[in-house]
């Protein structure tokens, strides 16, 4: 794979799945692994299989249903979690066994009561276990993003000699800023012994809205894989967005760095899991919101009306939008008003126009949004087209 080749982990089936009142049934995850699939995802993790016999199932029918992507399954550092994912990912084409532990001073104290040795002696031995059953082994540093740089570093170390391929470096609480995320990511590229025989991968919270800040830091100080999940759903504020991630890195191409991802598909992916889920978008979410594409002020309608690009950095086809809207409201201007009507049949002259204006802002005063019916019915009340005919 070509070194700016940019890996995206999907984990909607599993970190975004943890969102309360989110739970998924088998079919629904088989839908949605199946879509993720054709997106071009690089990684699905499918889910974590000794959390419950429905996760465990489904981990076992994903497996036999993706055909091109590598199949993950989430474990806790022991023995009981590692044997239940390599038993769930038996069919999978391409198998990935994902372990780890928290690795902050918190974690170390107040989860594990432990030590960074004792610590370390777990990592080593799960990575170890884990390489048992599948060549893949991705490791993950939990809180990595609150853990002292230079223990990280020997974490990183330790688990590469025991045979990782993947390291998952997360700021599960969301706290990092991107500098401070990019510079955690360089330092570990400039530190570890072995780093550049395997895969350094962001795996980033929203709690302060950085995630997609955070992981495009990540991957231009040497990161190469991202996790994320469609729509930015996750725990608390949800997880990088996988849409947002992939169309950074294709509408900045001087960062050189690409995915496979079908763009197209986006859309039509985050409407799929919208739905399956049961949460909603907010409409001015970025890249597949519903306000996304769409125009209300004159000034901007204008704009676009005469070249698309004079407020769109990128093409609403590119992500599976079909076009952009303009919408009316009662802050549209003539430009608006007359592109909308010539779309229903009406071409209006200046003067015509000049008519129909002042009673559409009638109109617009009344109501939130101007729509074709409404359009329709403005024109009739004006008497243009019956007054054209007559003539
Ligand atoms: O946020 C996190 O640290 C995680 C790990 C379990 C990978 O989701
Ligand atoms: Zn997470």
């Amino acid at each position: 794979m070509s070194k700016n080749r940019v890996q995206i982990f999907d984990t909607t089936l599993r970190d975004g799945e943890q969102v309360p009142g989110c739970k998924l049934n088998t079919d629904q995850k088989l839908v949605i692994a199946k879509q993720l699939d054709l997106l071009g995802v690089d990684v699905i993790e499918a889910g974590f299989p000794i959390s419950s016999p429905g996760d465990f199932n489904s981990v076992v029918e994903i497996s036999k249903l993706v055909k091109n992507a590598t199949v993950c399954g989430l474990t806790r550092a022991n023995k009981k979690d590692i044997d239940a994912a390599a038993a769930a990912l038996k069919y999978a084409k391409i198998p990935r066994i994902h372990t780890g532990i928290g690795t902050s001073e918190s974690h170390i104290k107040f989860k594990f009561n432990s030590t960074p040795e004792k610590i370390i002696e777990r990592a080593k031995d799960a990575v170890k276990y884990a390489k048992s059953f599948v060549e893949d082994i991705e490791f993950y540093a939990e809180d990595a993003g609150r853990t002292d740089n230079e223990f990280l570093a020997k974490v990183c170390e330790e688990v590469i000699k025991s045979g990782a391929t993947v390291l998952n470096i997360p700021d599960t609480t969301g706290y990092c800023l991107p500098e401070e995320y990019g510079a955690k990511i360089k330092y570990l590229k400039e530190n570890v012994k072995g780093i550049d025989n395997v895969i350094l991968s962001c795996h980033c919270h929203n709690d302060l809205g950085l995630a997609t800040a955070n992981s495009i830091a990540g991957v231009q100080n040497g990161a190469r894989q991202i996790e994320c999940t469609i729509n930015g759903i996750g725990e608390r504020a949800g997880n990088t967005a996988l849409e947002e991630v992939v169309m950074i890195l294709k509408q900045h191409p001087y960062l050189n760095l690409d995915t496979n991802i079908n763009t197209p598909m986006l859309y039509e992916t985050s409407q799929m899991v919208q739905h399956h889920m049961g949460i909603n978008v907010q409409p001015n979410k970025a890249v597949i919101g519903e306000n996304a594409f769409a125009h209300s002020s004159g000034i901007h309608q204008d704009g676009v009306i005469k070249n698309r690009e004079t407020y769109e950095i990128m093409d609403p086809a590119d992500v599976g939008v079909t076009e952009s809207s303009i919408v009316l409201t009662a802050r549209s201007g003539r430009a608006a008003l007359a592109y909308r009507a010539k779309n229903l049949g009406y071409e209006l002259t200046k003067i015509e126009l000049d008519t129909v204006y002042p009673e559409f802002l009638n109109y617009a005063d009344d109501k939130k949004e101007i729509e074709d019916v409404d359009i329709h019915q403005i024109i009739k009340k004006c008497n243009i087209f019956k007054s054209k005919i007559e003539a």
